[in-house]
């Protein structure tokens, strides 16, 4: 069966209205994703009907909600493939869950005499919890730098791992440039030296199909808003011995067993992780996020991407000056370019005028934009319900901004 993205645009809302009197082009999909129709209503009614706190009540409500907030863990357990449901904790984000593990991983493994490898590809979320905790801790924190090409040295990486590397944390995709990193290959190197590594997958989950089991993470992070679910629910994938060995992260209701004022005991996995009341109605939001996904298929999502991926770097590419960062790179859904050199603000401030929604600046990643000795870029990030006629209407937009430049 083929791609109908005209029937799949239908689905998504907010992909039908006019800005600056011109059809929407919504190429802003890095930083947050449009939700389907399934997703808004999902939170709508659990709001109508079983509006109630989880793992608390003996009430119906309060049973009803919490079965489907559960149902929604295992739902996510069952997508990524992880061997059990405890391994699935619920966070804030991606953010919030990276937090998690450098706060509670850190406190416990990293000391003057450890390291910790990051990448210069990261998105601040996978820098400063790190840089914040290594200085806590008196440990040394590394990056691994990028060759020409934009991609992850990995050579560079063999030689900076050693005895001393208590966690690898890396990004599956660059947000930034869009580089698909070689995420097995990262983590064959750092299990040779019994390495845990964790995979910021922001990015990861919303451009391919996801099996922890088969990539051998030790831990997996995303958000559910950048995968047409809610904003404000992510998750943290961790092996179960890991997750065993930290100590909890935040303190509160929910993550004890028992509270009296000499000593309090915490609650097993997942809960031992999950403080005070979750955001119900997103979770089960984005429940139904996941199975819109599953519905089409990633396989076919990826195929579609690939393509409009690969049509819009050829179009914005054959415009007169127009640069294409990390060309050549292995790249997922993003298009992030330089235009002569105009200002990447002042050029997005254009395209906006064209009801195209791009985003500029540095992304989220100031260090590699450092290395590029670049300001920054303008991003066009893309989604399955994207066409090639928008992206047509995006190089309309550039040319139109190099006039007015010329
Ligand atoms: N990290 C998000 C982005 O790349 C916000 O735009």
């Amino acid at each position: 069966m083929s791609f109908d993205v005209l029937k799949i645009r239908k689905d998504f809302p907010a992909l039908h209205q006019q800005v600056y009197g011109k059809p929407l082009v919504y190429f802003d999909n890095a930083a947050t994703s449009q939700k389907p129709e399934a997703v808004i209503n999902q939170i709508a009614e659990y709001y109508r009907t079983i509006n109630s706190n989880v793992h608390r009540g003996v009430h119906y409500m309060s049973q009803q909600a919490t079965d489907a907030f559960e149902g929604s863990r295992k739902r996510i357990q069952e997508y990524i493939n992880a061997a059990n449901h405890h391994e699935i904790i619920i966070t804030k984000g991606a953010t919030d869950s990276i937090n998690l593990v450098a706060n509670s991983f850190g406190r416990k493994f990293l000391d003057e005499n450890a390291e910790v490898i990051i990448s210069s590809l990261e998105h601040h979320a996978n820098i400063v919890p790190w840089q914040v905790i290594c200085e806590k801790q008196k440990a040394k924190l590394r990056v691994i730098p990028v060759t020409e090409a934009g991609t992850l040295d990995l050579k560079a990486f063999e030689q900076m791992i050693n005895d001393k590397t208590k966690i690898v944390a890396v990004g599956h995709i660059s947000n930034a440039l869009g580089v698909v990193n070689p995420i097995k290959k990262i983590i064959a190197i750092a299990h040779q030296h019994n390495v845990p590594v964790m995979v910021d997958g922001a990015q990861g989950i919303v451009h391919d199909s996801i099996d922890v089991q088969a990539m051998g993470c030790d831990f997996y992070c995303f958000s559910s808003h950048k995968f047409y679910g809610p904003m404000g629910v992510g998750v943290l994938y961790g092996k179960e011995k890991w997750l065993e060995e930290m100590p909890p992260y935040q303190t509160g209701g929910e993550m004890i067993k028992s509270v009296t004022f000499e000593k309090t005991t915490y609650n097993e996995l997942p809960f031992k992780f999950e403080t005070g009341t979750p955001n119900v109605a997103d979770v089960i939001g984005f429940k139904s996020a996941i199975d819109y996904i599953d519905g089409i298929g990633m396989e076919s999502i990826k195929a579609y991407e690939d393509e409009i991926l690969d049509y819009g770097i050829k179009k914005l590419k054959a415009i007169d000056g127009v640069k294409i960062l990390a060309d050549g790179a292995p790249k997922a859904g993003v298009i992030s370019f330089l235009i002569d050199d105009i200002h990447p603000y002042d050029a997005g401030t254009i395209i906006d005028k064209f009801g195209i929604a791009v985003r500029t600046g540095n992304h989220c990643a100031q260090p590699i934009m450092d290395l590029l000795c670049i300001p920054g870029s303008i991003r066009a990030s893309l989604a399955f319900y994207n066409t090639k006629d928008e992206i047509d209407r995006l190089a309309e937009a550039i040319i139109t901004v190099k006039e007015m430049f010329a």
